[in-house]
């Protein structure tokens, strides 16, 4: 078996499920309006954007491991990778606020924060598209 395409398509799966997360549960929250058991939604949420850092960032190490060298992108890829960066900074940050916060929201209406959060997951998700097929 290839050592290297088993790296990366390991890594691919950890990003896929870290992919679905972010997008899908402040979907579902903003979708439903029911923001139930909002604090360990947001704690999936997290999760979900630590995944996509770090397999993000493997995929790196894995090209640097077999090629010796981190992907060589320009222009457009590197436009999306930095709003993909972007992204998960501000909803890390944005996520980490929330939990803080001393007045959970559970049971009241849905915080604008799942709608940042969905907003960043899909313009995440989209700026996926342009890193993959601008490299
Ligand atoms: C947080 C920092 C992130 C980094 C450093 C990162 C990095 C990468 C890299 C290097 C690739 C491989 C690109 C290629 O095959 O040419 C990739 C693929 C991908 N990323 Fe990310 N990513 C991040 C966040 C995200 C997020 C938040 C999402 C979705 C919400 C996402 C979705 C995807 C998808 C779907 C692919 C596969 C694209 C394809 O092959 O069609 N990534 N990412």
């Amino acid at each position: 078996m290839d050592l290297q395409n088993l790296a990366y398509a390991l890594t691919q799966v950890a990003h896929n499920f870290g992919a679905v997360t972010v997008v899908a549960a402040p979907l579902y929250v903003v979708g439903t309006g029911r923001p139930v058991r909002e604090r360990l939604v947001l704690r999936l949420v997290l999760t979900g954007w630590a995944v996509q850092f770090a397999s993000g960032a493997l995929f790196g190490l894995v090209s640097f491991h077999f090629y010796g060298q981190f992907p060589d992108i320009h222009g457009i890829a590197v436009a999306a990778l930095s709003v993909k960066l972007a992204c998960a900074s501000v909803a890390v940050i944005l996520v980490a606020v929330s939990l803080r916060s001393r007045t959970p929201r559970v049971n009241r209406h849905t915080s604008p924060v799942w709608l940042v959060l969905a907003a960043l997951g899909m313009i995440a998700l989209t700026a996926a598209a342009f890193l993959r097929w601008f490299s």
